[in-house]
């Protein structure tokens, strides 16, 4: 299919500014030729924002938190299974899937959509199972098992604290999850990473949201943040931003990587893709 201007993007950064395919956009920076043989994972997170830093929203007729109609899009969405792709583990939460067995929480995964056909096949390239395993961050453990997500190829792996209910730790095993104890009360980042990297992990993405990017922050084991700041604002009382917790004492300085415009999305009022690297303390 021949290209056309709006399957392009403008890199602002690092200069000098190019025009670029979106397609391919976060493929192209390799994390798995970087990083899948190093000696400690690497791990990454990504949120779509409004510019007013809403990350989720009570949506009109919802009646819970999702990520806000007016930010959500293809091609943040596009850029999003991008970083899936590239995933040895995908983390998520108990509250996602209580959501999901609701019928009310996006599918993270890329399924047989046929518009995501290429990254599936470019995971077959790499040797690499359809799909990333799915790690459960959980401390209440209060979730139906997703033995539809477990069916085939994909492992489920629960992380929760050791303050969790035992009983229910030997309920998910006895269904075939594997259960990884990290931290005392609830789960500690650093942990949950070395739990992770035990198994073999070593491509760590975190699709959840402001409680376990707080959770990564904390230990300092979260290396990368991608932002998709679409052009909106939002207003509004009842919101979540991408890091709630505990004030984060020193402040986590990130440094900018690479900032791409991307002027066509949300009916042209645009949005940004950053990257940003965690600096080392
Ligand atoms: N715009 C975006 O890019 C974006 C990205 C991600 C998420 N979101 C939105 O953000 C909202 C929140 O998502 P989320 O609930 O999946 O993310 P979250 O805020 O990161 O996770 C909350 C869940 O994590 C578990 N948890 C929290 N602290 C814990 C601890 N110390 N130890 C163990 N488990 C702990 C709890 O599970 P239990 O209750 O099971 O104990 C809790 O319900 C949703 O509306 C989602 O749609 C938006």
């Amino acid at each position: 299919m021949e290209a056309t201007m709006s399957d392009e993007v403008i890199r602002l950064y690092p200069q000098p500014g190019a025009v670029l395919p979106l397609q391919g956009l976060y493929l192209a920076s390799d994390l798995r030729g970087v990083h899948a043989a190093a000696d400690r994972p690497f791990v990454f997170t990504n949120f779509v924002s409004s510019i007013d830093g809403r990350i989720a929203i009570v949506n009109p007729g919802a009646g819970k938190m999702g990520v806000p109609h007016a930010t959500a899009n293809p091609r943040d969405w596009r850029l999003f299974q991008e970083l899936a792709a590239q995933a040895d583990v995908m983390i998520t939460t108990g509250s996602h899937l209580r959501h999901r067995m609701e019928g009310d929480a996006q599918e993270i995964s890329t399924g047989d959509d046929p518009r995501f056909a290429d990254l599936r096949a470019w995971r077959k390239a790499c040797n690499l199972a359809p799909r990333a395993d799915l790690a459960v961050v959980s401390r209440s453990l209060d979730f139906p098992y997703p033995a539809d997500m477990a069916a085939g190829w994909r492992k489920i792996i629960v992380v929760t604290g050791g303050d969790a209910d035992r009983g229910r730790i030997k309920e998910i095993e006895a269904q075939g999850g594997s259960v990884i104890v990290a931290g005392e009360a609830g789960v500690d980042g650093a942990q949950m990473v070395a739990g992770l990297a035990e198994r073999g992990y070593r491509l760590i993405y975190s699709v959840a949201g402001p409680a376990v990017a707080h959770i990564l922050l904390a230990s300092r084991v979260l290396d990368r943040l991608y932002i998709t700041l679409a052009h909106r604002l939002l207003g509004g009382e009842d919101y979540t931003t991408f890091v709630e917790g505990l004030r984060l004492d020193p402040p986590v300085s990130l440094r900018l990587a690479a900032l791409y415009l991307d002027p066509y999305a949300l009916e042209g009022a645009g949005q940004l893709f950053a990257t940003y690297d965690v600096a080392a303390d």
